[in-house]
């Protein structure tokens, strides 16, 4: 019999305090940072729902880790337990550590990119985007057109749209294609899985035409668990096992293991091609350090090492996909629109739907994650145009069709109850979304511009009294 009821699979040792605000502070914090919640400080903030990158809480077995740091600058013994880890639980031959994903990225698109080149991918990612842009490719979408439309209930949304990909092969030819850039989960379409029969046949295309597949693997775990819930065939199969098949179909990896990882910082190039992690190793010694530390300090890998295999746990990630779902449903009992299925990582608020009054044009997610805070000073992120970015050959804005205010949980760091808070304040910013007005962008960075943009509101918001 399936449990109603669930709770964390571990207890609490440590405690961090966290502060609360007025609104009439939260009024003036959020004018400082611009109306972009990423420009707040965090005292400010009460839960913070920004990003699970880099926001995990450790284990026990892991901050002990800390300890053994071995800081030697080459050949530390963390860096061979690290190594081991991902060999064995990714299933790689060959592994290059970096200091985060975006550093994997830039090795990766730097040595296999040439100018005038296609990427195709399951959505884009803003950094992984940047560095294929950077080196000359153009990013091409080939995801089912079910991931742009956040009321589909598709259960593997982040799937390929495999005639997408052929298209693309006939267009262009698969010599001007130096990879397929494949994300497990896709974060951009609201934490969506990918089926492990559409990664096996984007494999046997490929091979097909000897372009190679690359996973970017951040939260590759979740994406294991969705397998194991909806795919026929792996009910009884393990995390570990999951994980380790879905590996077996990509020809390499880029990792952020400041996600499914369950660190601070780190991250890792992993590979089978010999010429490949040759070459990674060149040039990791000009953007990160040495190919045995990559710009992380010893016990920062030990922790990754510990925390690899902490996360192929199967009750610490169904714990952790159910306490995402518990919030999202939550939301949609009280009417709020957000992306169905409920993802991995966050739930994804439809800002299109939940501020209807608000044109794409005038920053309808911003001005929401910007609600959201000043109601309860709970933080969350935009995910839609400010997101998008301009495009690189005209400077037109991208006009996603997704546009969203992303609701991410860090790993082992809040409670249901926390998730109660969030859900109550998100419902009452819902009841007075008619106060909320559109914004505009008084300040853009000319790359990554949503982590530094400034706004200001077309009109003043109506006030509204807060959860909080
Ligand atoms: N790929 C995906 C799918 C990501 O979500 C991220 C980071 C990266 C690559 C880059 O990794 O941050 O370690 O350099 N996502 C964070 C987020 C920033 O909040 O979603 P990184």
């Amino acid at each position: 019999m399936a449990k109603k009821v669930f709770a964390e699979p571990y207890r609490i040792k440590v405690v961090e305090p966290i502060e609360m605000t007025t609104q009439e502070e939260r009024h003036q914090y959020i004018k400082d940072a611009g109306y972009n919640t990423f420009l707040i400080n965090s005292k400010q903030v009460y839960i913070d729902l920004l990003t699970d990158s880099g926001t995990s809480a450790m284990s026990d077995n892991q901050w002990s880790g800390l300890m053994i740091g071995d800081e030697a600058y080459a050949g530390s013994e963390n860096w061979f337990a690290l190594e081991k880890a991902v060999k064995e639980i990714y299933g790689f031959k060959y592994v290059t550590p970096t200091h985060q994903g975006r550093g994997a990225e830039n090795l990766l698109s730097t040595i296999m990119i040439t100018p005038d080149t296609y990427v195709p991918g399951n959505m884009y990612f803003t950094t992984t985007r940047f560095h294929q842009e950077h080196n000359g490719a153009t990013f091409v979408d080939i995801i089912i057109d079910e991931a742009h439309d956040s009321a589909a209930r598709h259960p593997f949304k982040g799937n390929v749209d495999l005639s997408k990909l052929q298209n693309l092969i006939d267009k262009v030819g698969a010599d001007k294609i130096p990879y397929v850039s494949l994300a497990v989960t896709v974060n951009m379409a609201g934490g969506q899985p990918v089926s492990m029969e559409n990664m096996r046949q984007v494999k046997e295309l490929c091979n097909k035409h000897n372009i190679s597949v690359m996973f970017d693997a951040t939260r590759c775990v979740e994406n294991a668990y969705f397998i194991q819930e909806r795919e026929a065939g792996y009910t009884n199969k393990s995390i570990k096992e999951i994980v380790k098949e879905m590996f077996s179909y990509a020809d390499g990896c880029t990792m952020s293991g400041k996600k499914d990882c369950l660190v601070n910082i780190g991250g890792f190039l992993a590979m089978n091609d010999e010429e490949l992690y040759r070459k990674s190793c060149e040039l990791v010694v000009v953007y990160e350090g040495m190919p045995s530390y990559g710009g992380m300090a010893g016990r920062d890998m030990e922790a990754m090492a510990r925390g690899i295999y902490e996360m192929v746990d199967d009750d610490y990630i169904e714990h952790r996909i159910k306490q995402v779902r518990y919030l999202g449903e939550k939301l949609i009992e009280a009417g709020v629109p957000v992306v169905e299925p409920i993802g991995g990582h966050a739930v994804f608020l439809d800002a299109r739907r939940f501020l209807s009054h608000i044109p794409q044009e005038q920053f309808p997610a911003q001005a929401l994650a910007a609600a959201v805070y000043l109601d309860s000073g709970v933080r969350c992120m935009e995910r839609g145009i400010v997101s998008a970015g301009r495009k690189k050959d005209t400077g037109e804005n991208y006009m996603p069709k997704l546009e969203l205010v992303r609701v991410t949980i860090p790993r082992r760091v809040y409670t249901l109850s926390h998730m109660d808070v969030v859900a109550e304040s998100i419902i009452n910013v819902f009841r007075n979304r008619d106060k909320i007005k559109g914004m505009k962008l008084v300040y853009e960075a000319p790359q990554l511009r949503f982590f530094t943009a400034r706004f200001e509101p077309l009109e003043p918001w109506k006030e509204w009294e807060g959860t909080i």
